[in-house]
């Protein structure tokens, strides 16, 4: 077992709704792995677990009112979250959510999220439709802008009769990703990747069928743009290349926005000369043939136009073979629904890149815009599976080991 949670102090927020109940054996599973857990109730929380069962398994008293800390004075609300190493809230429930992006301040629970200096995780869970709202999703955005890890929610049967996105992360996966931010590296400020140029694809992109309409997919971007993130915390100098997304640009990063796969080469060639090339965009294989400056008109009684598709140029394959301005490091993501590290290892040779990051995108996996991925990273040397992680852990991680290829090349020289 890690070892990453051992006296780890988490101050766990539950929230009202029906995943509540999921936070009793979140609790237990962190007391095992070495951590202590002190529990916030909000009132609606306090609706679905008790005080007595959440205290009975924290080991510790379970707090709820704000004016209960200043009575007693033995420990104020900004000692709560003091004394924390990390703050948690499942389940997130819309309003909380909406609460945190606004900044307000009228329980206990969001009085110590907005009086924390520390990091928060958030669990979301609510009905599909509420996760679904613009409102929640502008909050979502928000709340990712303003430095908050998300984990979850993930798509299947609520309990409200529906289905779709916002059943609550399951505890073994708030676990791994409360262990993937310890075991982080806290690089507070030292700026290892300084001087190096970095070139990151990211998200989809659009190709024209006429004026209004266009052939897309489903990529969300977030791996890209966590990964832009890691290396500019890292002290890089990193150049997004990005497609149509939803995403924020993150802070200290140079932002291209594109639409088209041609675009995306243009701006990555204009981003050249790179130490490192990272193509994470899920970019169209083919764009439709026809230059149509119109909107194509549905005539009555004619037939459906038929669409010629031609093959766009392969960013990954280009830059790999570039023979002047290669980045001395190139590398490519693999989305695979079978046989994911034997098809990841042809592509490697085939594109000429020098990594491959291969993922497991089948359908039951909901890596496709969801918040977790499970990775194989691929280079000259070998093969090294990671477990299943956050995007932003996954991105750290690889923000580590591009670290770790380029002081090794140092060290050689
Ligand atoms: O061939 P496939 O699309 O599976 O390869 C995936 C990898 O190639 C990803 O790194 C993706 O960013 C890159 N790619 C590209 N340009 C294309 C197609 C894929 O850069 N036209």
């Amino acid at each position: 077992m890690s070892e990453a949670l051992q006296n780890r102090r988490i101050l766990l927020i539950v929230g009202g709704g029906i995943a509540a109940y999921k936070c009793l054996e979140l609790i237990r599973r962190l007391r095992d792995r070495g951590a202590s857990v002190r529990v916030v109730l909000t009132s609606a929380g306090a609706e679905f677990v008790t005080p007595l069962s959440v205290g009975t398994l924290s080991g510790d008293k379970v707090y709820s009112d704000l004016f209960d800390l200043t009575d007693t004075a033995a420990i104020g609300h900004i000692e709560l979250s003091r004394d924390a190493d990390l703050l948690v809230v499942a389940p997130a429930t819309a309003d909380l959510m909406a609460k945190m992006a606004a900044g307000l301040a009228s329980d206990l629970a969001t009085t110590l999220l907005l009086a924390t200096d520390k990091k928060v995780l958030i669990a979301p869970a609510m009905n599909v439709r509420m996760w679904e709202h613009r409102a929640t999703q502008r909050n979502l955005e928000q709340l990712m802008a303003d430095g908050i890890h998300i984990v979850g929610p993930n798509e299947g049967d609520m309990a409200c009769g529906e289905y779709g996105p916002g059943r609550m992360a399951e505890p073994a996966e708030i676990i791994a990703a409360i262990e993937a931010h310890f075991s982080e590296l806290e690089f507070s400020g030292a700026q290892p990747l300084k001087g190096i140029k970095a070139l990151i694809t990211s998200g989809p992109t659009h190709e024209p069928i006429d004026p209004v309409r266009y052939l897309a997919n489903r990529s969300s971007g977030k791996q890209g743009h966590a990964i832009a993130t890691a290396l500019a915390r890292m002290g890089a100098d990193v150049t997004l290349v990005s497609g149509p997304t939803n995403l924020a640009n993150p802070a200290g990063v140079n932002v291209k926005r594109v639409e088209t796969a041609r675009e995306m080469l243009t701006a990555c060639e204009a981003a050249l000369p790179a130490d490192v090339a990272i193509c994470a965009a899920a970019v169209a294989d083919w764009r439709v043939d026809v230059d149509a400056t119109q909107k194509i008109k549905k005539e009555p009684g004619a037939e459906a136009p038929a669409l010629k598709l031609v093959e766009n140029p392969d960013i990954l394959a280009t830059l790999s073979r570039l023979t002047k301005n290669r980045p001395s490091l190139v590398v490519g993501f693999a989305a695979e629904t079978e046989k994911v590290v034997e098809h990841a290892v042809a592509k490697r040779k085939r594109k000429g890149c020098d990594w491959i990051v291969a993922n497991d995108v089948s359908p039951e996996t909901g890596v496709m815009g969801g918040e977790l991925n499970t990775v194989h990273l691929i280079t000259g040397e070998g093969q090294e599976d990671w477990p299943l992680l956050p995007k932003q852990a996954v991105a750290e991680r690889l923000a580590r080991s591009i670290l770790a290829h380029f002081e090794k090349k140092k060290a050689k020289a």
